[in-house]
């Protein structure tokens, strides 16, 4: 099968990463094989490339999410059978999606609604689970009224703003302004342009200096302690899933009874807990029925040939892309 690998531990970058003839692998006891039809991007994938893991084995494939059809499953595997349409989000210690063929644990993975394309479902993956985590798992919505999503025009972004408009919220967003257009299909309540606006005065104005009830930080290090403390309203959330910021000062988190949490998706993967692991499919899943009746888009903006694999993820870590970036086999 052909892959895209780093064939070394001192060769890595995007630059380095070649397409290669690999060996079809076998799944072991609890684990699929699937052949893949499309694979979704994301920065992780430049990640990783750029700084490999010190564990990775050379040749190593990279890549986390895909959809395809099931060739061949391990003695233990129950749900899936040869022939099933599935999608997953895969371990990012072990070889990934960037190749024809590609084993996943079977706890990940979840069917495909028949009404569902490989694309649709290839991209509803690493961003939008993170999204679905934050939103349907992580914050306490009881009693909360709004929410700042920044960076909306982005993988994770885009997905959390039709989540939270499903649930009701007030939605107000970050985005640079050429990327204003985008983020408005999906009704936001208040787009701030990050780059040319103070999104604290703004959200101040917004909220009569309320402050918001939720923050979710898809951009790390660009909002400190001192800015989310400032945002949020008493007795708000925040969920970051880049970095924490470091709140030394612990009297302003009591002050205001504020909630700080921290989002890993791909951490279940190599956690002890079983419901946690199985949760990856079951997110999966419940995001594939809200894309089979229409109730969230799943943001593809293009869809590249397996031998444009490279240009896709020069034009995410060039942060020039929209929504979700599709490679099909
Ligand atoms: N913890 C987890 O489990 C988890 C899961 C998924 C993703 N992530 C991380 O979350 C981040 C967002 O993921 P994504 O899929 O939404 O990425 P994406 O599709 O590339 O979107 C990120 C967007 O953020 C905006 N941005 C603003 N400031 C930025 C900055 N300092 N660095 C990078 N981008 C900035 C950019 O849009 P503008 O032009 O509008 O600025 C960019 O397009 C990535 O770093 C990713 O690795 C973490």
């Amino acid at each position: 099968m052909y892959a895209y690998t780093l064939n070394s531990n001192n060769q890595e970058g995007l630059n380095n990463l070649q397409l290669n003839e690999m060996p079809v692998p076998n799944p072991q006891k609890d684990e699929v094989l699937i052949q893949v039809n499309s694979i979704g991007l994301n920065p992780v994938d430049y990640k990783l490339i750029e700084k490999p893991l010190s564990s990775f084995e050379y040749p190593h494939i990279f890549g986390l999410d895909a959809a395809g059809t099931v060739v061949s499953v391990g003695e233990n595997v129950k749900g899936f059978k040869v022939g099933d349409r599935v999608a997953g989000h895969n371990n990012l210690q072990k070889d990934g999606t960037f190749a024809e063929y590609a084993i996943f644990p079977d706890y990940s993975l979840a069917k495909i609604l028949e009404n569902v394309t490989f694309e649709t479902a290839a991209a509803l993956l690493c961003g939008a689970m993170t999204a679905y985590q934050a939103i349907f798992r992580k914050m306490n919505l009881t009693g909360k009224k709004n929410i700042l999503i920044h960076a909306g025009a982005g993988g994770v972004g885009s997905i959390a703003l039709q989540l939270a408009k499903l649930k009701g919220l007030d939605v107000i967003t970050t985005v640079s302004s050429s990327k204003k257009p985008f983020v408005t299909a999906f009704s936001p309540d208040k787009i701030i342009d990050y780059k040319h606006e103070n999104v604290s005065e703004e959200i101040n104005k917004y909220t009569n200096d309320v402050g918001v009830d939720l923050i979710l930080n898809t951009v790390g290090g660009n909002e400190t302690y001192l800015d989310v403390t400032e945002r949020l309203a008493y007795n708000g959330e925040l969920v970051s899933i880049v970095n924490v910021p470091n709140f030394s000062d612990n009297n302003i988190l009591s002050e205001k009874g504020l909630t700080i949490s921290a989002l890993n998706l791909g951490g279940a993967h190599s956690s002890t807990s079983i419901n946690q692991k199985k949760d990856l499919g079951k997110m999966a899943l419940e995001l594939l029925e809200l894309a089979s009746t229409e109730k969230i888009d799943a943001n593809i903006t293009e869809v590249l040939p397996f031998n444009q694999l490279i240009s896709g993820l020069k034009k995410l870590y060039s942060r020039d892309s929209l929504g979700k970036i599709i490679v099909k086999i």
